[in-house]
């Protein structure tokens, strides 16, 4: 396989934090591929730099050093409009803490990621008449159907990541980055999210997921373990 056939390759990925006098390294030279089509877990410990790696991998932050390319393009050569183009379209994130608008409804939440990326103009004719179809098939699907009018606290914690999801989902993303999605849920619920990723994962979409626990990994397609900085194995 040519290296610019994978959908993501990271290559000598180095981050750290300076914390006062101390330099905390957290990555130190991570290198992956991920083929498209693939479901890959990554795991590690607490603090082993899971989230920082997911970041950079989504390019919501930015390597000290290192090649992180997306379609055999290096993230660094686009430009500002390519990567908001990029994080807006290309990729889809699910956090643990879900991060959704407690102001706007369960829909809006949704299809707020197409709202952000549309001129007003194009919103208003047109774009938000599709969007809110897209945006209600997509709760449908999540088994959220009637749940569209309420607001996020209204929802329990499992429900709430499933609204994430569909967020994540809206713009169809070629990539979806996944971080510790079941963190707050009890097993049976975290359960049912896992499998929403599963299925996913099965019509085709791209997942990486970060997660400190191996049985969750496990739902996965292919392991691979963050340790010391970087991709053991
Ligand atoms: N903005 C920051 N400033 C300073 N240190 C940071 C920052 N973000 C992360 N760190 C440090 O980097 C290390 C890795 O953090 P990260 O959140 O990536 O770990 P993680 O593997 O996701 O952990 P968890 O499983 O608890 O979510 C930790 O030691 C953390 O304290
Ligand atoms: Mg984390």
């Amino acid at each position: 396989m040519n290296k610019d056939d994978f959908i993501l390759r990271a290559e000598g990925v180095y981050k750290s934090y300076r914390m006062g006098a101390t330099e905390v390294k957290v990555l130190k030279g991570v290198d992956l591929t991920v083929k498209s089509g693939e479901f890959v877990a990554i795991v590690g410990a607490s603090g082993s730099g899971k989230s920082t790696l997911l970041h950079i991998l989504g390019a919501l932050d930015s390597p000290d050093k290192g090649v992180v390319a997306f379609d055999g393009r290096d993230l660094r050569r686009f430009g500002g409009g390519e990567l908001n183009r990029f994080r807006n379209k290309m990729v889809g994130f699910v956090f643990q803490f879900y991060h959704l608008l407690d102001e706007l409804s369960v829909l809006e939440n949704v299809f707020l990621p197409v709202m952000v990326s549309r001129s007003v103009v194009g919103w208003l004719f047109g774009g938000r008449k599709r969007a809110r179809k897209r945006a209600k098939e997509l709760l449908a699907q999540l088994g959220l159907g009637e749940r569209a009018n309420h607001k996020p606290y209204q929802l329990s914690g499992g429900e709430r990541q499933r609204v994430a999801i569909g967020r994540a989902l809206m713009n169809e993303p070629r990539l979806l980055l996944v971080d510790e999605p079941t963190g707050n849920l009890d097993s049976a619920t975290g359960n049912g999210i896992l499998d929403v990723f599963e299925e996913l994962n099965r019509a085709g979409q791209t997942i990486v997921m970060v997660s400190h626990d191996e049985r969750i990994a496990q739902r996965a397609g292919r392991i691979i373990t963050l340790t010391d900085g970087r991709i053991k194995n």
